[in-house]
């Protein structure tokens, strides 16, 4: 098993290339089931979850063509010689749930687990299937999989989604592609990833207007054509190598980030007293702090525009070091303070109060053994670990190896001291 060891208190210099995005990439690998043309996908994060989705594909008869480190993944769905998504594959990664609607809009019918809970939180997939059974899909949960049949093909609906959910409003969409007439959805996830997978059914021939507002309209095609289509950067990780230089201290520059979709953490971060310079047509954001003291800075997760809960963590790291309190509220989701009491074990002081999470800066860090049971909580370790005197060891880093590429070659062209080992944990 590999851990990783910090050896924090070195301000980090220098330039960062963002990689592509692994949320929008999941979901455009997906949308190769609605066509029996190849589709390419450049700017590909190679990820664990991007190679575990690949592989799903691969069952389903997709043929994959992605050579090791390559950022082109060719996908060709010509012939689909199964329809079932089995157990294994969807508990492991939740994104895989969203070929149900690809694969009953295509051959008219599927069969796909239910993905369970996972360890930020219950999440279940109701609005998903009201979603699918609006459009004319019927369905049945049986021994813990959903059967799903649309024997005469999928029709437009009118949908109104009672909670913001990227993952429901993305499937509608893929589903909606393909089904005849008109689907409309209100309340849709105004994410840039929904943006970017609008964009991509468009290049393969689908008519999807208004993403990124909150009414998404969808005309159905007969059949969509392939596309050559590149991943939009990774607003998370940009955002997360924002908040290592910030916590860490120094100058350091993201080359091809998304600053328009980070806006709301700019703010944040400008309000705890960083230097942050966004230049949206060069694609760069330059992030700077040195010497000076962090503020304070309280925070509630929101749905775009606001400030997402996938940067939450990142967030509870930095202010950890502030002078005064901040007060972190997650509303996403009801079990994502994991990374709060491993935080403590580096010195911080945080206080959870079920969807709060009061955090006392303290003037500084000490290194400590830690691990974490999410991606994004076990990045904030990393960050922690940076501005940390002494030597910290994030253990259990397959959770990093699911979202983030290259992670300590990156932070490490920048200065920061970090080393990937394998062996026991410690
Ligand atoms: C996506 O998950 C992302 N995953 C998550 O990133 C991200 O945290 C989340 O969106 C919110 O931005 C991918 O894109 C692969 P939701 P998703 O549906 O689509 C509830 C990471 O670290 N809900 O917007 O699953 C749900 O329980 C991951 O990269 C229902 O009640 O999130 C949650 O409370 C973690 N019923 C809220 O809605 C449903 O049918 C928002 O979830 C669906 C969701």
């Amino acid at each position: 098993m590999d851990r990783l060891h910090i050896t924090g208190g070195t301000p980090l210099h220098g330039r960062i290339p963002v990689s592509g995005a692994k949320n929008s990439a999941l979901k455009l690998m997906v949308a190769c089931l609605l066509t029996d043309q190849p589709v390419e996908l450049t700017n590909m994060p190679n990820l664990a979850d991007t190679r575990f989705l690949a592989q799903l594909l691969e069952t389903l008869g997709v043929e994959v063509y992605w050579p090791k480190g390559s950022s082109t993944c060719h996908l060709n769905a010509a012939e689909l010689k199964s329809t079932i998504a089995p157990y294994e594959q969807v508990r492991k990664m939740r994104a895989s749930f969203n070929v149900l609607g690809p694969l009953v809009a295509r051959s008219g019918h599927a069969t796909v687990s239910l993905p369970g809970g996972c360890a930020i939180g219950a999440r279940p997939v109701d609005l998903h299937l009201q979603a699918l059974e609006a459009m004319g899909a019927d369905l049945r949960v049986e021994q813990g999989y959903v059967k799903a049949a649309a024997i005469h093909g999928l029709k437009g609906a009118h949908i109104n989604f009672s909670t913001v959910s990227v993952g429901a409003t993305e499937h509608a969409m893929l589903a909606a592609t393909l089904a005849k007439g008109e689907t409309i959805l209100e309340n849709a996830a105004r994410e840039p990833e929904i943006e970017d997978l609008a964009q991509c059914l468009n290049s393969m021939g689908a008519q999807v207007t208004g993403a990124g507002t909150p009414v998404i309209r969808i005309k159905g095609a007969e059949a969509l054509k392939g596309t050559v289509y590149p991943v939009m950067p990774d607003r998370i990780e940009a955002g997360t190598f924002a908040m290592a230089a910030a916590a860490a201290g120094g100058d350091v520059t993201l080359d091809g980030a998304p600053v328009a979709a980070l806006g709301a953490l700019i703010s944040k971060l400008r309000e705890a007293g960083v230097t942050v310079d966004g230049d949206e047509a060069a694609s760069t954001l330059r992030i700077r702090r040195n010497g000076s003291a962090l503020k304070a800075v309280s925070l509630s997760t929101q749905p775009h525009p606001g400030f997402p809960t996938d940067l939450q963590a990142q967030f509870m790291a930095l202010v950890s070091l502030a002078e005064g309190t901040s007060i972190i509220r997650e509303t996403i989701f009801e079990n994502r303070f994991m990374h709060a009491p491993e935080l403590s074990r580096l010195g911080a002081d945080i206080t959870v109060r079920g969807q709060e999470a009061v955090v006392k800066g303290v003037k500084q860090l000490t290194g400590a053994p830690v691990m974490a049971t999410d991606l994004r909580a076990s990045v904030s370790l990393v960050i922690a670990g940076l501005a940390a005197e002494g030597e910290t060891v994030v253990n259990r880093i397959y959770h990093l190896d699911r979202g983030f590429e290259r992670l300590e070659e990156k932070l490490g062209a920048c200065g920061a001291k970090i080393v990937r080992r394998s062996g026991e944990e410690e």
